[in-house]
């Protein structure tokens, strides 16, 4: 039996539902699959700032480090400004532990309707780069509530940075169709994005069977409302891949559905697996979150943990729920998060 030490943060709003949802399903994979997931869990998040001033323990990353991997909820309350909630969280774990790949699954699934009229089923990669870009420290605010008050943020690439992303992306895409997107706006944002396209291109070419096309994020964002089923790997800034998958995952029916795994792909430290939604305030608490995505996101992290089997057991088993037409509210079901989770436990039990 292979021990796996997984760190579990639960975290706000229906992070604590969905997350519940996702383990009892991992621990029924485990089961099937003589897995030994052994699950440590870490009460951080926005009721622990409340209570001590900060989102994580002071040591929180040393905690982290000593597991296989970080199954995470979501972190947000109305109470605590987000920018002091994911960059007392999410953002230190991402950094420190090198989770410079965001990975975002977009795929059709049966039973899920779309709510653009979409001609061909969807199955796309978002490669977004998650260290650095846009989302920096770099920068200030000056004569704060004067009528002279400004503000000014920095976004950094560097050669580093934009180039295993890039190879991350291509390697992705030579295994797949070979059609690399990447996401620029070089024509208005004249320093950064033209440096990303050479360095984009310049690794792309080190892979002979991969297309890559360069589009302008813009007209990116319609081509993917209006003929998403061309696109097979898209790779983007920090950024752009934020807004990239919200909108991806929304197209094939609901951002309660979309998965991501925050990659450390040398495994010097743990990566991170979590849905792409947040901690949705207006519907926790009710029982209608759907578990989709965060179990989705505990398949990409059996994977990761070398358990491809395993992991496509349990993929299969929550597309052969919405398939028999199990779903929450937002996908158009009528099923409670619990409901839908019984419906993926038995689809486990039926498909063993
Ligand atoms: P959100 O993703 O929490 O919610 C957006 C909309 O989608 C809401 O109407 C919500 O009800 C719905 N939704 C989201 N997940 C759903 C699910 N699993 N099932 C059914 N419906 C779902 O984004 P929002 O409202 O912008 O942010 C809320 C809080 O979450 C904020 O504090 C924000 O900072 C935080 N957040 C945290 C993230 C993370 O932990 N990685 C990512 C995004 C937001
Ligand atoms: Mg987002």
């Amino acid at each position: 039996m292979s021990t796996h030490k997984i760190a579990v943060i639960p975290g706000d709003g229906i992070g604590n539902e969905v997350v519940p949802a996702a383990i009892d399903c991992l621990e029924r994979i485990a089961e099937l699959h003589s897995l030994d997931l052994e699950f440590t869990y870490f009460g951080w998040g926005c009721e622990y700032y409340a209570r001590h001033g900060r989102m994580m323990a002071e040591d929180g990353l040393e905690q982290l480090a000593v597991h296989d991997a970080i199954f995470l909820g979501a972190v947000g309350s109305p109470e605590v400004p987000d920018a002091e909630s994911l960059w007392g969280l999410l953002i230190p774990i991402r950094r420190e532990f090198q989770q410079y790949i965001n990975l975002r699954p977009v795929k059709t699934l049966d039973g899920v309707a779309s709510p653009l009229a979409v001609k061909n089923p969807i199955d796309l990669l978002i490669v977004r780069e998650n260290n650095e870009g846009e989302y920096s420290e770099i920068g200030g605010r000056m004569y704060r509530g004067l009528p002279e008050e400004s503000a000014m943020q920095t976004t950094v690439f560097t050669r580093l940075g934009v180039l295993r992303a890039a190879h991350y992306a291509a390697r992705l895409a030579d295994s797949r169709r070979g059609q690399l997107t990447s996401a620029t706006k070089s024509n208005g944002i004249v320093h950064t994005m033209p440096f990303w396209d050479e360095v984009v291109a310049e690794t792309v070419r080190e892979y002979p069977e991969v297309t890559l096309t360069s589009e302008l994020v813009d007209a990116l964002a319609a081509h993917l409302v209006l003929k998403p089923w061309t696109f097979d790997v898209i790779v983007a800034s920090n950024l752009f891949g934020d807004i990239l998958s919200d909108l991806g995952s929304s197209v094939t029916g609901s951002i309660g559905l979309a998965p991501s795994a925050n990659l450390n792909p040398e495994g010097d430290f743990p990566s991170l697996f979590e849905p792409v939604h947040g901690s949705a305030p207006d519907i926790a608490g009710k029982g209608l979150a759907n578990p989709v995505g965060q179990i989705w996101s505990g398949a990409m992290m059996l994977e990761h943990l070398g358990h491809p089997e395993a992991a496509a057991h349990l993929q299969a088993a929550f597309e052969s729920a919405l398939r028999d037409g199990f779903g929450t509210r937002d996908v158009g079901g009528t099923s409670s998060t619990s409901e839908f989770t019984a419906a993926v436990l038995t689809a486990i039990n039926t498909l063993a």
